[in-house]
């Protein structure tokens, strides 16, 4: 059975009670159970890891190698700034999807850059919650035959 490991960055352990106008009021641990549910039904097996601290989510991406076949990733507000996150994406190659809850070019404007979409697969942001179901659906495509025009 493939592997998929979901990450979370910053704050993110927060959900549900953090900004919830932008947010919403699911908490993490409700998207983690949603997550690993889906992923059965797609065949997959999912495990889920939430860090306030960049060098924790380098080194699960390092460990990602050899053991997970996709990453679903929201970095937070790492996604803005963080070349050393964006370059441990790009080192352990391992296909990444980048996620987000809230439409981030709809916010302000330092949220419109994310250094991380480069080394991504494909980004989805903007639908609460079901962003991280749709970057699961995301990485079960990937899984079954690539973006279809390889
Ligand atoms: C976020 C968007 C980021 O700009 C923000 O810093 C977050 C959450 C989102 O999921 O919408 O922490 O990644």
């Amino acid at each position: 059975m493939a592997r998929v490991l979901v990450l979370h960055g910053p704050n993110l352990n927060l959900l549900g009670t953090r900004e919830p106008e932008v947010y919403g009021t699911v908490t993490l641990a409700e998207i983690d159970r949603m997550l690993v549910e889906r992923g059965k039904a797609l065949g997959l097996e999912v495990d889920c890891f939430q860090s306030n601290h960049e060098g924790d989510l380098i080194d699960r991406l390092h460990a990602a190698r050899g053991v997970y076949d996709a990453v679903v990733l929201n970095p937070g507000a790492l996604t803005h700034y963080s070349y050393a996150l964006r370059d441990a994406v790009a080192a352990v190659g391992i296909p990444t999807v980048e996620v987000h809850l809230s439409n981030i070019h709809a916010r302000e404007p330092f949220r419109h850059r994310s250094v991380i979409a480069p080394v991504a697969v494909g980004q989805i942001c903007g639908f609460g919650p079901l962003s991280y179901l749709l970057g699961l659906e995301a990485v079960a495509g990937l899984l079954r035959g690539g973006r279809g025009k390889e």
